[in-house]
């Protein structure tokens, strides 16, 4: 291809994982779009460590400017934790890269405008969610969009090729040809034989969770500490976000919690097979979701259900700030003030059953509802009783 000097076109920055899809296009956006420079961005999650430190290194040694950015912390503060306030789920499945994709875009605009950069490219394909994730956020801060693989319409093999050409590792191991996006709250796997929605996932497509019959055969018992909606502690143990996440991650997964396989309308409409491990995200949703029904009043809980569920649907679809859902995270947050309390989990085999709960703002009273006691005087549901369904009452005497 040929490049005149004058077309050359400075800067973009590329929001880098260090996969096949981004390491083609740090070459690509060379030769194909004539950018002077490529400098990418890879930003820690909680994905796995060998995958970080690849993009790290392979950012140093093929861009021509490379970035690591630890984003931890604020994925859980920020992204994780009011997810879990919502009861955050899509189609039965708590929420993962959808909560991510904002932040790692966030970030990466952020290092454009260090950069001086007006473009930000991505190696999102054209058939998933992500591309439309990446995409909102990058053109609300004004910036534009490059996404070589969704433009040049590449196929896998294609880009196996040009990488080895370009003398680029590629690790498609024959043993594992999944495509896996993890962070630290939610593990996904598709792709691979797993695109034939009858075929059976092997186990060894999973890395957090044991399988269910094969997880201890003793119970395991733990206390989760909500204060305003978030976890704080385990086991009466004060933890940071991210570790308590992590330490959750470990104690439910070697128990067999949080699996699911399943059919995902993704939002372009294509039904995909999908395969999640999200440990934490179960143990720590039912045990929220609990605490709640302790707390909240019977209109709040039911009002919040709607809220939520549509929450989860902006959330899905990336719209991160859009004014709807910030209406609703405020009216989420402001229910969360009283979730406050202790919530027993005990996590067997595949399971999590809450055990028992606790709160200071409990609205449960057991004077007034206890079988024994005297406090409230029980004739007076006499009067409301005549009246409780009168209209049905009348309809069915009629007859
Ligand atoms: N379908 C999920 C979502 O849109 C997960 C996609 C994850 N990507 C992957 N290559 N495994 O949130």
């Amino acid at each position: 291809m040929k490049k005149g000097k004058a077309q050359k076109k400075g800067t973009v920055v590329l929001a880098f994982s260090g996969g096949l899809d981004t390491s083609v296009c740090i070459p690509l956006l060379r030769e194909r779009y004539d950018y002077d420079r490529v400098v990418t961005v890879a930003v820690d999650v909680g994905q796995p460590e060998a995958d970080l430190r690849q993009a790290t290194e392979k950012g140093r040694k093929f861009a021509d400017g490379h970035y690591t950015i630890d984003a931890k912390e604020k994925f859980v503060e920020e992204y994780v934790f009011p997810s879990l306030k919502a009861n955050g789920s899509y189609e039965g499945y708590p929420l993962g890269t959808a909560l991510a994709r904002p932040l790692i875009a966030e970030e990466t605009v952020a290092i454009a405008r260090l950069e001086g950069a007006q473009v930000v490219a991505h190696g999102c394909t054209g058939k998933g969610n992500d591309q439309l994730r990446f995409d909102f956020i990058i053109r609300s801060a004004g910036l534009e969009v490059v996404a070589p693989i969704r433009e040049l319409n590449l196929t896998r093999s294609w880009e196996i090729e040009y990488a080895r050409r370009h003398r680029m590792p590629v690790t498609v191991a024959k043993k594992n040809p999944y495509s896996v996006d993890e962070n630290c709250w939610n593990r996904s796997i598709e792709g691979g034989m797993l695109e034939d929605p009858a075929f059976h996932p092997p186990e060894e497509i999973y890395r957090w969770t044991v399988d269910p019959r094969k997880a201890p055969a003793k119970p395991e018992e733990v206390t989760v500490s909500f204060g305003a909606g978030i976890p704080v502690a385990l086991d009466g143990k004060k933890m940071k976000g991210y570790d308590l996440v992590q330490e959750m991650n470990l104690r439910a997964g070697r128990n067999g919690v949080g699996r699911n396989d399943m059919i995902e309308d993704r939002i372009l409409g294509l039904k995909a097979r999908e395969v999640y491990e999200h440990p934490a995200a179960t143990a720590l949703t039912i045990a929220h979701a609990d605490l709640e029904h302790l707390v909240l009043t019977r209109a709040e809980l039911a009002f919040k259900r709607g809220v939520d569920d549509r929450w989860s649907e902006l959330a899905y679809q990336g719209l991160v700030h859009e004014p709807l859902f910030l209406a609703l995270s405020a009216f989420i947050d402001r229910t969360q003030e009283r979730v406050n309390g202790d919530v027993d989990l005990v996590l067997y085999r595949g399971s999590v059953r809450v055990a028992g709960r606790s709160s200071p703002d409990a609205l449960y009273s057991g004077d007034m509802v206890s079988f024994d006691s005297t406090s409230l005087d029980q004739g007076h549901a006499e009067g409301l009783s005549r009246f409780h369904g009168i209209q049905a009452q009348f309809l069915k005497k009629r007859k």
